[in-house]
């Protein structure tokens, strides 16, 4: 069963032919209109449900347009519509899912739920992030990345702020795709060592550096995030702010990496905390193509998952 959970769990090769699909997908659309269906119509007479316990933009509808795209159909359906919110048990759940769709898409919180889905569904489940991990996003920013400049392999790829669940994808990936990862931020909000250790263990450069100045040095990308994610408790949110203030990403911070650095941002930012508008509206910010390239990134990673 291919299911797309995470991206230290997926063989680097499919990784590598999902990127390079994703590619030709977008290539072979064209800019078309938006409701035009692909060439190919490889979800013909698929049904495709996508859960989300947690709000979302990008992937809600990158994922609906996809499958249409592709000749498939979606049902969205939220938590709370679900007997899944009121009692019935995961498994359950998955079980019964499994005689009406093709394919899971689930957005949750903690990772075990999308991980008892995978066990006992008969489908393919894809990761639409966890608290811990958010791999479809990291699969869009690879792509931009190689768009805009070629091979990701060998670069330099610098997270500065929080290590949440975005960053943990980027930690997985560094060992899949090849590159070298920093991570600046203050120490109370590292990310899980379990993964910094995994991505070494495989073989990735993985730097700590507490100096976002120094962090930069050399950096081809720069990425920040949110520095309050759904998972985390309102009432953290002023002290993670005064943790985090340092590592914010504006002219300064930028001015210290590769001229040519990019800038990326998973999105939803919020201007002037984690990022400036300067940068993220800046010539070197590939924001607005890293959220289209969702899509085309979750086309690929769709067809993966139904040797479709
Ligand atoms: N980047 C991302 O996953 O955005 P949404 O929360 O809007 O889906
Ligand atoms: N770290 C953020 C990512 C949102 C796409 C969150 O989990 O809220």
């Amino acid at each position: 069963m291919n299911h797309f959970l995470d991206i230290h769990k997926t063989d680097p090769t499919a990784l590598r032919g999902m990127i390079d699909a994703a590619r030709a997908i977008k290539t072979a659309r064209n800019g078309a209109p938006k409701a035009t269906p692909d060439a190919e119509q490889p979800l013909a007479g698929h049904m495709v449900a996508l859960i989300f316990e947690k709000p979302s933009t990008r992937t809600r509808v990158s994922f609906d347009v996809g499958v249409r795209q592709m000749g498939g159909e979606t049902m969205v359906l939220s938590g709370g519509d679900l007997q899944l919110g009121h009692g019935e048990t995961i498994a359950d759940t998955a079980r019964v899912l499994s005689r009406f769709v093709d394919l899971i898409m689930i957005r949750t919180f903690d990772e075990s739920v999308l991980t008892e889905m995978a066990e006992f569904a008969s489908v393919p489940v894809i990761n639409g992030l966890t608290d811990r991990t958010h791999p479809c996003q990291i699969m869009a920013d690879v792509l931009t990345f190689e768009e805009h400049r070629g091979p990701i392999a060998g670069k330099k790829v610098v997270w500065s702020g929080d290590g949440n669940n975005v960053c943990a994808s980027w930690l997985h990936a560094a060992a899949q795709f090849g590159f070298d990862f920093t991570f600046t931020g203050p120490v109370q909000l590292d990310p899980e060592m379990e993964f910094v250790g995994l991505a070494r263990n495989k073989g990735a450069t993985i730097t700590i550096e507490r100096d976002p100045v120094k962090a930069v040095a050399g950096a081809d990308l720069v990425i920040t995030d949110t520095w309050v994610s759904m998972h985390d408790a309102q009432s953290a949110r002023e002290r993670r702010h005064n943790m985090l203030r340092p590592y914010q990403v504006n002219r300064d911070l930028m001015a210290a990496a590769k001229p040519d650095a990019l800038f990326m941002h998973c999105l939803p930012a919020h201007r002037e905390e984690e990022v400036t508008s300067e940068v993220m509206d800046g010539p070197n910010s590939v924001i607005w193509d890293e959220a289209e390239n969702r899509l085309h990134a979750q086309k690929a990673i769709m067809r993966w998952c139904l040797g479709a």
